[in-house]
């Protein structure tokens, strides 16, 4: 059967820069470690006064159909992911063709569009929906464009706002494709959850540490759901575990609970048997308090063995490198943890043809996904042509008073006007409202 997957992906950082240690510590009088150490994050990126969802989703996908050399009669789907809608009606997708079309003589007239909303999950929901519709025959040789576009912005006080970002991440799913094939086994770990929510209002309402809970439970089932699905979880099977990322120390959680699922009955436990003996198993405990206390201490020791600190440092913490200059891209989050760890494999000249990721996708509410992915032939030409890390590089360092106006100006409600800080060059930019409060773009050169 043909492969489908990720044929081509761009990125695209809010061009403004948060630095958390240098800037926010001072100010909130906290400790810089208390970001850098706890939380795992350096700065947070946020969008221009002329950015939006609408404007860093067209910005990525242009420059995808351009290097690409794609016309929009080669795409057949738009779907855009995102929580940060700001119409419950007229899906982003249509924003997005209509800035495409201003660059393009042909129009998307023929391509279905839609939105995808499930918390940071709908970027993966997405792409499994293209991944669908290209397996069943529907696609008539076009590809899909999915655009995982958000603008993470929490109130202003709330624990959330250390872990603010902005960003959009475009992708080209087709047959054949160059980066990753997705698996046909995914696992599911879904419940009716309030955690982290949004009842038609922008910023949400969280309970941040439930939501921690949340997220490794529905981690866990999504997993078992997995390996009942016939997926392999052996850790030596996998290259990079690409995580949802709402900040790279939720990613060290999930980490170890991954590692002390994925190792049970394998060689791997037996091995560290000797050491730290083997993992508790419930029917050897007479209540659940006792057994979580013996996973509770059986979990410490295994944090501090060689086996975990190597597969931890080879396996994760690769994927975290975006994640740390930018802080949480929602719907996209999970995709830049990819590249990411993509990004590592071509510095350190790895070789990855055929070689598996085992992705770990998640969204509030709840809903978590596992699948695997196989690296493609051509994957190091297409990562080697991202421009993230200059991106990050040139983002224009925003002043504490300055981000509370960036806030203000991005917050619904405010509507502030305010200067851009940086020069718009080739890019989509947010030029107003229309009549009927439509949002307006147009194409800067
Ligand atoms: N030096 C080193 N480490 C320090 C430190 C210091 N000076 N001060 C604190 N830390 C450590 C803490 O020990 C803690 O680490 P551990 O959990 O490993 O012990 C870490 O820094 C964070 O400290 P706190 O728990 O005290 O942080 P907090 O309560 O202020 O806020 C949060 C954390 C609850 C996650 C908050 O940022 C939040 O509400 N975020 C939004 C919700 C969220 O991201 N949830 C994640 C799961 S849900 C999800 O993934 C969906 C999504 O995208 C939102």
């Amino acid at each position: 059967m043909t492969a489908v997957g990720i044929d081509a992906v761009e990125i695209w950082t809010g061009k403004l820069k948060l630095d958390l240690p240098e800037t926010v510590a001072p100010i909130k009088d906290k400790d810089p470690d208390y970001y850098t150490k706890g939380l795992g994050l350096y700065a947070s990126s946020f969008p221009d006064a002329h950015e939006d969802i609408v404007t860093m989703g067209a910005n990525a996908a242009y420059r995808l159909m351009e290097r690409k050399g794609l016309t929009p009669d080669d795409i057949g789907r738009i779907d855009v992911a995102t929580e940060s809608a700001f119409d419950n009606s007229k899906p982003v997708s249509t924003y997005i063709a209509g800035c495409l079309e201003q660059v393009y003589d042909e129009d998307f007239h023929h391509a279905n569009k839609g939105e995808r909303k499930f918390a940071c999950i709908a970027g993966t929901q997405s792409l499994d929906d293209a991944y669908n519709w290209i397996k069943a025959g529907r696609n008539r040789g076009r590809s899909a464009l999915v655009v995982a576009t958000d603008t993470a912005l929490y109130a202003r006080g709330d624990p959330g706002e250390a872990t603010q970002g902005a960003g959009a991440v475009a992708m080209l799913i087709s047959e054949d494709p160059s980066i990753v094939e997705l698996s046909t086994e995914q696992g599911y770990g879904s419940a009716d959850e309030t955690d982290f929510l949004k009842p038609n209002q922008q910023f949400p309402s969280v309970d941040g540490k439930r939501s921690m809970q949340v997220y490794l439970a529905r981690m866990r089932e999504a997993l078992e759901d997995f390996e009942n699905a016939g997926g392999e979880t052996h850790p030596d099977d996998y290259v990079f575990g690409p995580y949802h990322t709402p900040f790279p120390g939720m990613v060290r959680k999930a980490g170890l609970f991954a590692f002390r699922h994925t190792i049970r009955d394998t060689d791997i436990e037996d091995e560290l048997a000797a050491k730290i003996g083997r993992q508790p198993r419930e029917d050897e405990y007479d209540d659940r308090e006792a057994y979580e206390e013996a996973i509770r201490a059986y979990m410490d020791d295994l944090k501090s063995t060689e086996q975990y600190r190597e597969w931890y440092a080879n396996t994760i913490e690769p994927t975290l490198g975006i994640s740390r200059e930018v802080g949480n891209w929602y719907t996209g989050s999970v995709h830049i943890a990819r590249a990411s760890a993509l990004q590592y494999a071509v510095e350190n000249d790895m070789g990855m043809v055929g070689k598996k990721l085992l992705v770990g996708s998640y969204g509030s509410g709840a809903q978590a996904e596992i699948h695997a992915e196989t690296v493609q032939d051509g994957w190091d030409e297409e990562i080697t042509q991202l421009s993230i890390d200059e991106q990050i590089r040139n983002r224009h360092n925003l002043t504490y008073e300055e981000y509370e106006l960036v806030h203000d100006r991005h917050n619904h409600d405010k509507r502030v006007e305010l200067d851009d800080f940086t020069e718009p060059e080739n890019e989509f930019v947010f030029t107003g409202r229309g009549e009927m409060d439509e949002r307006t773009y147009e194409y800067v050169e």
